[in-house]
């Protein structure tokens, strides 16, 4: 079992993006393994900068179908998306500087953060979408 499970508990009800979800969620998983199979410096780091470039991505998409269906939620939801950024950002610099080590905890914060943006803030916005037609 992976250190973060799809579920249909997860679904948003809307499919691309529920495909988009399961990605990210596999890149989380990836760099647990990597983590739990003690690899190096260039690997995690190769890894943990997939998890950052796909992660800008998958936001940018969610933001782009909020722009065309002039979303509410729209400023809110981004700047939850803008606070993970950062927060990858400044995880990825302080890795490569080796000033930060990948632990448990960093991806207990990843894993948790997914979990409860998901649960919540996308499962709100694909109730809207649903509403607008989109499944
Ligand atoms: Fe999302
Ligand atoms: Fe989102």
């Amino acid at each position: 079992m992976g250190f973060m499970v799809w579920s249909d508990n997860l679904s948003i009800a809307v499919s691309e993006i529920d495909n988009q979800h399961k990605h990210l969620i596999d890149l989380i998983n990836n760099l647990y393994d990597a983590m739990k199979m003690g690899k190096g410096k260039d690997v995690l780091s190769v890894t943990i900068d997939e998890l950052a470039k796909y992660s800008v991505e998958h936001f940018s998409a969610e933001e782009r179908i909020m722009q065309k269906f002039s979303y509410d939620g729209y400023t809110k939801h981004k700047t939850e998306h803008d606070s993970f950024i950062r927060k990858v950002t400044e995880f990825k610099q302080g890795f490569e500087a080796g000033k930060i080590l990948l632990s448990i905890e960093v991806m207990n914060f990843l894993r948790d953060w997914t979990v409860s943006h998901i649960a919540e803030v996308d499962t709100k916005f694909g109730a809207f979408l649903n509403t607008q037609g989109m499944k």
